[in-house]
């Protein structure tokens, strides 16, 4: 059998400039990460809208939310990139 590790594809620096960085604006035509050809994401568009709906709400609760610093992922789940702790300041007065 042979796995491909997809969520590596988004880090690859030939295809992105400065993969590393989260960069909001960057352009996602290139993204693998729900497949491609027959077998693509049947669950996109439902993941998409849940995902508009959610930071909708929150960005509707908290206006001002802003990373606050400390990010940890587990890296050894065997095919995905898991964030285990995103602190976040709500700047709530
Ligand atoms: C962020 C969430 C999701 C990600 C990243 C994701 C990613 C993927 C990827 C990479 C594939 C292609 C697998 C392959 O080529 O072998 C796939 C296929 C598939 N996904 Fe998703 N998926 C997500 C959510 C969902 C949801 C919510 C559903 C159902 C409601 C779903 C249903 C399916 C199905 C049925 C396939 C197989 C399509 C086929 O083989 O023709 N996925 N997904």
């Amino acid at each position: 059998m042979v796995q491909l590790i997809t969520s590596t594809a988004g880090l690859d620096p030939h295809a992105y400039e400065d993969a590393n960085i989260f960069n909001i604006h960057r352009s996602h035509d290139k993204s693998i990460s729900f497949g491609q050809g027959p077998h693509y994401c049947i669950g996109v568009t439902l993941v998409r809208s849940q995902t508009e709906v959610m930071l909708k709400e929150l960005f509707s609760r908290f206006p001002d939310l802003s990373l606050s610093g400390r990010m940890d992922y587990d890296y050894n789940h065997h095919n995905a990139r898991r964030m285990t702790m995103l602190e976040v300041e709500t700047n709530l007065n």
